[in-house]
């Protein structure tokens, strides 16, 4: 495709994404040689040209699930986390945060939850060795499996948390229960340490959101574009200093917006809202973190300052430790 003047390749500049489900980073050709390795048939989620293939949020969902259902050793996430990684790195990422999911890594059994995140956490460290990317974990419950499995999350979460797990979220189905229904699990990980965030302000509009805030206490909201619906909302989260994770990209794919011009995520910058910018499942959406800023350049005239900007605000509302977010201020100031 034709770039204008502004569009200028970004691979090499340095970014943070703080919003990556880590099975949503799958690449489909991993998932069909692993489902191909195990005798498994999962074709009626891919395209004729091999793409991921879906029509809508729900259906996105279940494809998800379907393609993550092939992914039942500690090997396959060791498998997965590097080549999501690779891929990260190769768009400037020099640090993210993935959303790990114990319901998916052996059903949130705790002794299978360590198998699976020794391997992911062994996959990242030779990441960072191999091509200078810091990866952090934040542990996630599905919204639609239920309060009783995001607790059985929740304990995963709190009985591993540690340098490498420095988060507890929510994704799944918004629409499903309210975001008080899980309380109990938020209230758990926060007790063991762990920073929170939820996915709201995606489908669930501003009720959502204020429930996130008032009820799960997060310091950050998964999406949380919504909040453009009631100003006042606005000004509650700006007064809290709450940072949006933003997915531009999965908003236009789902179609929660018609296109990235309409897309609120510069109207709330300039309201002073902290925004930053992900991915959220990049090969579902058919998007890069490089695309990513490519889209928003073309659309709001953003250049390097500001993504610059939106970096060190990523990297102040980053769940890592603070001698980590100090290098990587260093690094987003040298590279
Ligand atoms: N899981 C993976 N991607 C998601 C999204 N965009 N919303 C909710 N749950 C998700
Ligand atoms: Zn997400």
């Amino acid at each position: 495709m034709m770039s204008n003047h502004n569009s200028m390749n970004n691979n090499n500049d340095p970014k943070i994404e703080l919003h990556l489900h880590l099975e949503g980073g799958a690449p489909p050709k991993l998932i069909r040689q692993i489902s191909k390795e195990k005798n498994i048939d999962i074709s009626g989620i891919f395209s004729q040209d091999g793409h991921y293939i879906f029509r809508d949020f729900r259906q996105f969902l279940s494809v998800y699930e379907a393609a993550t259902s092939v992914l039942t050793s500690p090997n396959d996430f060791y498998r997965l986390t590097k080549a999501v990684l690779e891929q990260s790195a190769q768009n400037g990422v020099i640090y993210t945060e993935a959303f790990l999911s114990p319901d998916f890594c052996g059903g949130s059994d705790m002794a299978a939850w360590r198998d699976h995140l020794a391997a992911i956490e062994e996959a990242a460290t030779e990441a960072r060795h191999e091509w200078g990317i810091t990866m952090r974990g934040i542990v996630t419950c599905i919204r639609h499996f239920g309060p009783q499995k995001a607790k059985n999350a929740a304990l995963c979460a709190a009985e591993t948390a540690n340098e490498f797990i420095r988060g507890f979220g929510m994704g799944g189905d918004e629409t499903f229960g309210t975001q008080g229904n899980y309380s109990y699990s938020f209230d758990l990980a926060r007790e063991a340490g762990l920073k929170l965030t939820t996915h709201a302000g995606e489908w669930g509009g501003a009720e959502s959101i204020r429930q996130a805030t008032e009820d799960l206490k997060v310091e950050r909201l998964g999406h949380g574009v919504q909040v453009i619906e009631d100003l006042s909302l606005v000004k509650k989260i700006i007064e809290k200093d709450i940072t949006l994770e933003v997915c531009p990209g999965s908003n236009v794919a789902l179609s929660i917006f018609p296109n990235i011009k309409s897309h609120p995520i510069a109207k709330l910058r300039e309201m002073g809202v902290k925004v930053t910018v992900s991915t959220d499942d990049p090969p579902f959406f058919h998007t890069t973190m490089c695309q990513e800023y490519e889209r928003l350049t073309d659309a709001f005239n953003w250049e390097q300052d500001d993504f610059k900007e939106l970096n060190k605000a990523a990297v102040s509302a980053a769940f890592c430790d603070d001698e980590t977010k100090v290098r990587l201020l260093k690094e987003l100031d040298t590279k």
